[in-house]
């Protein structure tokens, strides 16, 4: 899936204008990754890409293979195949995990799935991820401890087979071993799902290092600033993204 983010000015409902004149492309297969500092608005792009409606779009657009998605509902854009990994998942209560996987596979389907088959994907996916089988039948991320929500979110990618992406810190709140299985699973399912397209939210190089990446884009003040490689990942783990404030604070002294 192709997405073109054009020149995007994004206010909240109070006035607060958080995405300033935003544009990226992201190409069919290509993965790219925004780092920056907290409050920047990656987390306001992630939930603008999906349609949330605490937040207007003021001006630009968001196309999807050309065509623009701004009059499309949360819904239909999960429909299209466009996945969002939240930063904090949501439980929610009295729907099993399971009831919930179900229903969200039926909705990208022409025909409902049987219960076997969705089944035998389900304890396939589980297994791949290292995830318990019992936590299947409890509500919906209730009681999971954080690094099980995010592995609850790529167990929901497996099943979803999503053909655009994006990640809000998976990394955040995963042990080493929790981020290897999960990037492990996303990257392998990069391979099977090749014209597949990847946004990651990050403020690390080790969830970038296991995933076929393309770009690397430094977020700040609601704009790409800055774009390379993994090189510019390790820089900004070295370094921080301080040197954005030290400017603006030298022009400040003026
Ligand atoms: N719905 C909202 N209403 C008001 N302010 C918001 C809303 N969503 C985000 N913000 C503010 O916009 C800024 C960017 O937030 P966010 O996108 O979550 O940043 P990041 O993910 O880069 O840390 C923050 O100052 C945040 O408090
Ligand atoms: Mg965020």
């Amino acid at each position: 899936m192709k997405i073109e983010i054009k020149n995007l000015t994004v206010k909240t409902k109070d006035e607060k204008e958080i995405l300033k004149n935003f544009s990226l492309t992201i190409s069919e297969g290509e993965v790219h990754a925004i780092m920056g500092p907290n409050g920047t608005g990656k987390s306001t792009l992630a939930k603008v890409l999906l349609g949330d409606s605490a937040y207007e779009v003021i001006s630009g657009d968001i196309l999807v293979d050309g065509t623009s998605i701004l009059d499309k509902t949360t819904d239909e854009r999960a429909r299209m195949g466009i996945f969002l990994a939240f930063q904090s998942p949501i439980s929610i209560e009295g729907v099993s995990n399971t009831e919930f996987l179900k229903t969200a596979m039926n909705v990208r389907r022409e025909e409902k799935i049987g219960l076997y088959p969705f089944l035998q994907t389900m304890n396939q996916a589980l297994k791949d991820l290292n995830m318990d089988e019992a936590m299947m039948h409890r509500s919906l991320n209730q009681d999971f401890s954080g690094g099980e929500r995010k592995k609850n979110e790529i167990l929901q990618l497996k099943l979803l087979e999503p053909s655009f992406i994006i990640l809000d810190e998976l990394d955040s709140g995963l042990d080493v071993d929790s981020l290897r299985v999960c990037a492990t699973n996303i990257a392998n399912y990069l391979k099977d799902h090749p014209k597949t397209s990847v946004l990651v939210i990050t403020h690390y190089p080790r969830i970038l290092s296991y995933l076929p990446l393309n770009y690397v884009h430094r977020m700040n003040e609601g704009a790409i600033v800055e774009t390379g490689d993994m090189e510019l990942a390790k820089k900004i783990e070295k370094e921080g993204y301080l040197r954005d404030n030290v400017l603006r604070e030298d022009v400040n002294h003026e």
